[in-house]
């Protein structure tokens, strides 16, 4: 097992990471749900395969469960479920110290920790993440949302989990395409931030692609231990966390344009890093080498590393609806080198035009 920690002063919390920890989840949690009184919320397809085991080992520990399933998909992301989600734990009367346990993707944990964000002003909360894409990604930093018609993401709360608890084996009935498209958000760590991992990274897709467990607990946990590293110094998004937005300014546009869910989020953010490197490469901050070799390993995780074609001034507007557009300006998140990113603020249309277009 990898144990990992998210340090937040007294909010800090631990990330245990490990092949059959499922099991182990009453044991390992326990502690922490000190009212012995947990509500999973889950999805049908996650439930099928993982609820079981879930409940059971929260059994032995003496913890109470009750069970609230929403729908699936990115399209339930919604106002309306986090509604009904909050009907239910009235319902069944939940209290502030009930523990709310999201299994599953990112769709719910991102409901979920919104729900637990908000219901009596906030209650505890612990993320089980199911897809590659919230095991290295959506379940640590504690961003919580729902989408709103007229953008994603753009109703939500930072609310830390109490705990983070991966297990890899849950992966083992992840569709193909759902591994790759978590596979994007791993190989965005190593190009923003480690030099070595993405060269590791090159060394392994083929292994993680065919779910080798050794492989997927290494770039869990060395992608968990950057996203920590950063939420540690920048939880709020003032400065540093923004690198993690590298390839995300793109793809929001491309996945807005396309209609969510027919473009993956990982899928739209493979493009939106590729078309980034080529911008770096243009402004003659990243060395063509280093854009071959992103673009390279992206191809060979299975991700698309183009978008469909648009219009320049639809590009600006979907960009502009982004939330990393500060005071009017969108920002982007540019490689100087494979490991190093930087925001710019100055990119000039033709230098975007020439990359978009
Ligand atoms: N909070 C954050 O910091 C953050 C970061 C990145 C992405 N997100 C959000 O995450 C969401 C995307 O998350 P996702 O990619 O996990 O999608 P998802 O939650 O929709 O899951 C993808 C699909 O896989 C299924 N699934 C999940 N686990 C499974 C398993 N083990 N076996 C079989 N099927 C399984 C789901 O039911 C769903 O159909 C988006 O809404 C995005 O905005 C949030």
């Amino acid at each position: 097992m990898t144990p990992l920690n998210v340090a937040l002063g007294e909010r800090s919390y631990p990330i245990d990471i490990g092949a059959g920890l499922l099991d182990r989840a009453g044991e390992l949690l326990g502690p922490r749900i000190a009212s012995r009184r947990a509500i999973i919320v889950s999805n049908p397809v996650v439930a099928g395969h993982w609820l079981a085991p879930l409940r059971a080992s929260l059994a032995r520990a003496g913890i109470d469960a009750q069970v609230v399933l929403i729908p699936d998909g990115e399209a339930h992301k919604s106002w309306d479920t986090l509604h009904d989600l909050l009907t239910r734990l009235l319902e069944l009367q939940a209290e502030r110290s009930t523990t709310l346990v999201a299994l599953g993707g990112g769709v719910v944990g991102d409901i979920a920790g919104f729900a637990a964000a908000i219901y009596q002003r906030g209650m505890r909360f612990v993320q089980i993440p199911t897809t590659l894409l919230a095991q290295v990604d959506s379940s640590v930093g504690g961003k919580t949302a729902v989408n709103h018609p007229l953008g994603k993401n753009m109703i939500g709360a930072f609310h830390q989990p109490d705990a983070v608890l991966i297990d890899p084996d849950c992966l083992r009935t992840l569709p193909a395409r759902e591994v790759a498209a978590g596979l994007a958000e791993v190989i965005k760590y190593g190009a923003i931030r480690d030099a070595a991992f993405f060269g590791w990274l090159e060394g392994h897709v083929d292994r993680l692609l065919a779910r080798d467990p050794a492989a997927l607990e290494e770039a869990i946990a060395v992608s968990c231990r950057i996203k920590a590293g950063i939420v540690a110094v920048d939880e709020r998004e003032s400065g540093e966390r923004a690198l993690l937005n590298f390839g995300h300014t793109f793809g929001h546009a491309i996945e807005a344009a396309q209609g969510y869910g027919n473009w993956l989020h990982g899928e739209a953010v493979a493009a939106g890093m590729a078309i980034a490197a080529r911008l770096s490469q243009r402004r003659g901050a990243l060395a063509a080498g280093d854009t071959a070799r992103l673009v390279d390993l992206l191809q060979r995780s299975g991700l698309p590393v183009a978008a469909p074609a648009m219009p320049l001034e639809r590009w600006l507007k979907l960009m502009a609806q982004d939330k990393k557009v500060a005071d009017g300006a969108i920002r982007f998140v540019l490689l100087e080198a494979l490991g190093w990113a930087v925001i710019a603020g100055d990119v000039a249309s033709d230098d975007l035009a020439a990359v978009l277009g």
